[in-house]
């Protein structure tokens, strides 16, 4: 059994790419290994969100998580500002972070280029944030994907830095945790190869959107004029909605329509209404359990102060021996 941390961007409402991606990966994990999933709020806070909005994102993301499978009782689950040890240990591993380092980290590069009116110190030492969220619990495995491995290479970095400074064997070097082929890849609505919130409000499907939405979206995704050829292979944008039927329709229902579009008899609309159905029938669950835990504030406090009281169990013994490490001496 390893332990797991991952953060989570409260980013808004979770889309069907992200269930079947991170979230369903986290919903098997948590059975397997002593689990932390946090609402990274900390890191939020580099794109200056109103107060408002800030509270709306983190409780939007909780409500997912928790309507999409995630049991409290299971992993720990907590916000991330709730844990002040973690921002000691980002002030204490930014002594060993250099500006040359976290200056050439890419993620940091593509903010300078697309937002140079808000460079701040934030961003520089992102890495050095999220270093403090693995290392705090001494975890081994982060569920991320490729974009995060250079944030995991620093990590590394960071924590073997700390071990040869202070001639310690004290933090792990994590390594990223991977699904392999067991990744559900779901594509957009929009014929692209990814379901994606930044793509526009027509690409991705929501676990909390109500049927009529549904509707509208996959009746409006992109498609082409027809077959003229028996069996001839589909283009990308009508392969995207024959993906999605084989994930969330039956057998019987992708069958159908495989063998219209082979035969040159398919009618997209037809095809479409079909999906939309499923889509529908496959969601309510989760959009039921959405809608019930959004009102239900006193369950959400509940969730919040349990697993903040659990991961401080790691989060205080962490910071009081890195305290002594260091040579904070209690008088
Ligand atoms: N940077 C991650 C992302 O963009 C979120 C994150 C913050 C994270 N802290 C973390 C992920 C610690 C894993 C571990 O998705």
């Amino acid at each position: 059994m390893d332990i797991v941390v991952s953060g989570i961007r409260p980013t808004g409402n979770l889309h069907l790419g992200n269930y079947f991606g991170a979230v369903k990966n986290f919903i098997k994990m948590q059975n397997e290994h002593k689990c932390y999933f946090f609402i990274a709020d900390y890191h939020s806070l580099t794109t200056h969100p109103t107060p408002a909005d800030l509270h709306g994102n983190v409780k939007n993301v909780l409500v997912n998580f928790l309507a999409a499978g995630l049991d409290p009782e299971k992993a720990t689950l907590y916000i991330q500002s709730d844990i002040p040890e973690v921002t000691e240990l980002y002030l204490l591993l930014n002594m060993n972070a250099y500006l040359g380092e976290l200056e050439r980290v890419a993620s940091f590069k593509e903010k300078v280029r697309t937002q140079p009116d808000n460079i701040n110190a934030g961003l520089l030492t992102y890495p050095t944030l999220m270093a403090a969220d693995v290392l705090i619990h001494k975890a081994a495995k982060v569920p991320v994907g490729k974009d995060q491995e250079q944030h995991l290479e620093m990590m590394r970095n960071f924590a073997n830095r700390f071990n040869r400074m202070y001639k310690v064997e004290y933090f792990p070097a994590p390594v990223a945790f991977n699904f392999g082929e067991e990744l559900i890849k779901i594509p957009g609505l929009d014929g692209s190869t990814k379901m994606s919130k930044s793509e526009g409000d027509y690409n991705a499907i929501y676990l909390s959107d109500e049927p009529e939405v549904i509707r509208k979206k996959i009746m409006r995704a992109v498609t082409d004029a027809g077959p003229t050829v028996e069996n001839q292979p589909k283009p990308q944008p009508v392969e995207n909605l024959f993906q999605l039927m084989k994930v969330l329709s039956t057998t019987d229902t992708y069958e159908h329509f495989n063998n219209l579009y082979n035969t040159c008899q398919i009618r997209y609309g037809d095809l479409k209404k079909q999906l939309a159905e499923d889509v529908i029938v496959f969601t309510h669950p989760f959009r039921e359990k959405i809608k019930e835990l959004f009102v239900n504030d006193n369950y959400l406090h509940k969730v919040a102060s349990l697993g903040a009281e659990k991961a401080r169990e790691s989060t205080s013994r962490t910071i009081r021996e890195v305290r002594e490490i260091i040579g904070f001496k209690v008088f």
